[in-house]
């Protein structure tokens, strides 16, 4: 059985004392919750003070971005060894926000994710579709190329401690949120690409989350899919009523 993994992915939103407030709130709303892995990912800026702030909870912390190299004349970019040094836990890789607007290619997502295993980082790696790749039927081999690519080099070992993250680019923050049948589709899909080219325990072992517009009223029917373990939560993220509230609605539907 795979534990249900709910992170939430704070982008560029919150000042250092508004995450630790708002981490501190969690650290203590969520202490009830023991069936679930939960991350929460601030700005740089504020993970030494979100980390201290959620020390000895449940809740682990999460980066949302890196840069491949270790150390070095790298202006403005953090290394993951830094992140790991600080006691970030998970990172996230490939956020389509990063490969749009930033342009990261498909080689980059590959050397950010060697480079957070190399660091002890486990990454959630991102991975969807736009509106457009949709609508003319490449969905599929969108995600196929994205995870393959991402995938790349990598022991099954590593792969099967990846969580994965299906964000199609068309639900992010548009309230708009994929079908739980569609998703489902999309994240078996995911797994059988999995089958196809590792053991089998690796395709058991990987968690897939879903992500774009989850909110308390359609995440436990969408968690409720075989193949959807958990959520990556962006705008629902920056309460605690809206996160704890996701956090309440999956769990009820494990009973
Ligand atoms: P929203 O939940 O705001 O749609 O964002 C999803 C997302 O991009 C999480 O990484």
């Amino acid at each position: 059985m795979r534990r249900p993994f709910i992170a939430g992915n704070w982008k560029m939103n919150l000042n250092i004392e508004e995450a630790t407030t708002l981490a501190s709130a969690l650290a203590q709303q969520t202490a009830s919750f023991r069936n679930v892995d939960i991350a929460i990912a601030p700005t740089h800026l504020a993970l030494s003070s979100v980390i201290n702030a959620v020390k000895n909870t449940g809740i682990h912390v999460a980066s949302q971005n890196h840069y491949f190299e270790e150390s070095g004349a790298y202006t403005g970019q953090v290394s993951p060894t830094m992140l790991r040094a600080a006691g970030v836990a998970y990172a996230l890789v490939g956020h389509s926000e990063r490969r749009t607007l930033f342009n990261e290619s498909l080689a980059e997502v590959n050397k950010k994710m060697q480079a957070a295993f190399q660091a002890g980082l486990l990454p959630i790696l991102c991975v969807g579709e736009t509106l457009a790749e949709r609508n003319q039927n490449s969905a599929e081999s969108v995600i196929k190329e994205q995870i393959e690519t991402a995938l790349d080099g990598l022991s099954a070992d590593q792969v099967a401690a990846v969580t994965i993250a299906y964000e199609p680019v068309w639900a992010i923050g548009t309230g708009i949120t994929a079908s739980p049948r569609d998703a489902q589709q999309i994240h078996a899909f995911i797994r059988k690409l999995l089958v196809d080219r590792y053991p089998a325990f690796v395709a058991e072992d990987v968690r897939i989350q879903y992500g774009g517009s989850v909110k308390p009223h359609n995440a436990a029917e969408l968690l409720a899919q075989p193949d959807i373990d958990g959520a990556l939560v962006g705008g629902a993220s920056l309460t605690v009523d809206a996160f704890v509230g996701i956090l309440h609605a999956i769990t009820e539907t494990q009973g």
